[in-house]
């Protein structure tokens, strides 16, 4: 290798290490940056494993290490006779050696087990005991559908690929899947959990600090698996109430002409076939809720920023962006698609 080739080497080396550093320790979605009493509790369990398994990967390397020098130093010649008969407190010496070795690994193995069970059973057991806020999530492909669930059916409410929760209120989740198995998994604040057809799986998470945590879907479910994240949004009390608050209200009604034409094509497409829109008669569950889906910080389950521009390309054509998704590309006239796009966008 030319000193050329080797300073590339070493540069592509140094580049990839910061990189792989760099995705560690921080970001909203992050394992190692837990921000909750679940995820918490996962991130002890990840550091005891990491600090042990490296303990033991760098004894095996020095070991490895040792009996490669070893061997080199006794420079066998080719004629050498093979040891047949070792002496017996040699083999005796290296048997304990083998003994010693299996004993601690089962001993690490069972200490991992143990401490896994306990957390394990931790993440479960508060479960029940846990009064807070109630969300059924349900996943599709591929997007998530949020129900705010009450005792007072009036203020159960519809959401889709962005929550919001309290900081410090527990939040459970009962998921549930109506096509492939998904699972649910924000790194910042709880272990993952799949969304299997057919059953019913619960969950509790909790936020410490107000803040943005990205979620993704993290089971293989189809040609957009990759593009199933969602947003946690935690927030103070008065924030979520208000925001619960206008999440219950119907759509707002058009106010310009504009918005109201919009509406009309809405209504009169075949958007109404897959969106419901609160208030109107808009009422199809096969697509996101889009009752208030101006007040929304991303479409497309958080592919792509609330812009103007983006849902003009998402309802134009969404099979570019998102190739394979259940929405068909629409044939708008550009007044149109300028007077929907108006009507999303007030629909805050
Ligand atoms: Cu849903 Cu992967």
């Amino acid at each position: 290798m030319s000193l050329l080739h080797l300073n590339r080497y070493l540069l592509g080396l140094a580049t990839a290490l910061i990189l792989f550093l760099s995705g560690c320790g921080g970001g909203v979605q992050s394992a190692l940056n837990p921000t909750g009493p679940q995820a918490l509790n996962v991130s002890k369990l990840w550091w005891l494993m990491f600090y042990v398994c490296g303990v033991v990967f760098v004894l095996v390397l020095v070991v490895t290490c040792i009996a490669f020098l070893r061997r080199g130093e006794r420079n066998a010649s080719p004629d050498e006779k093979p040891i047949l008969h070792p002496p017996e407190e040699k083999e005796a010496r290296k048997r304990n050696v083998v003994i010693a070795a299996t004993a601690i690994t089962t001993v690490i193995l069972f200490v991992f087990l143990i401490e896994s069970f306990f957390i394990g059973r931790g993440l479960t057991a508060e479960l029940s005991r846990k009064q807070g806020i109630s969300i059924e999530l349900t996943g599709h492909q591929w997007w998530w559908e949020a129900r705010y669930m009450n005792v007072d059916a009036s203020n159960i409410f519809t959401t889709a690929n962005e929550i919001h929760i309290p900081v410090g209120v527990p939040v459970s989740f009962r998921l549930k899947s109506n096509d492939v198995i998904h699972s649910f998994w924000v790194p910042n604040l709880s272990g993952k959990k799949d969304l299997i057809p057919g059953k019913v799986a619960t969950i509790w998470l909790q936020a410490d600090q107000p803040g943005l945590y990205r979620g993704q879907c993290a089971e293989y479910c189809g040609h957009q698996h990759a593009h199933m994240a969602l947003l946690i949004i935690a927030e103070s009390e008065q924030q979520f109430e208000a925001w619960t608050r206008n999440q219950i209200q119907s759509a707002p009604t058009p106010t310009s002409d504009s918005q109201k034409r919009g509406q009309q094509v809405f209504l009169s497409t075949t958007c109404v076939m897959c969106h419901a829109i609160g208030g109107t008669t808009a009422a199809s569950v096969f697509g996101p809720n889009l009752t208030h889906v101006g007040s929304r910080q991303t479409i497309a389950a958080a592919t792509l920023t609330n812009t103007r521009d983006h849902l003009s390309q998402w309802v134009t054509n969404s099979q570019v962006v998102k190739p394979g998704n259940r929405m068909p590309p629409n044939n708008l006239s550009s007044d149109d698609l300028q007077a929907v796009l108006d009507y999303l966008q007030s629909l805050q």
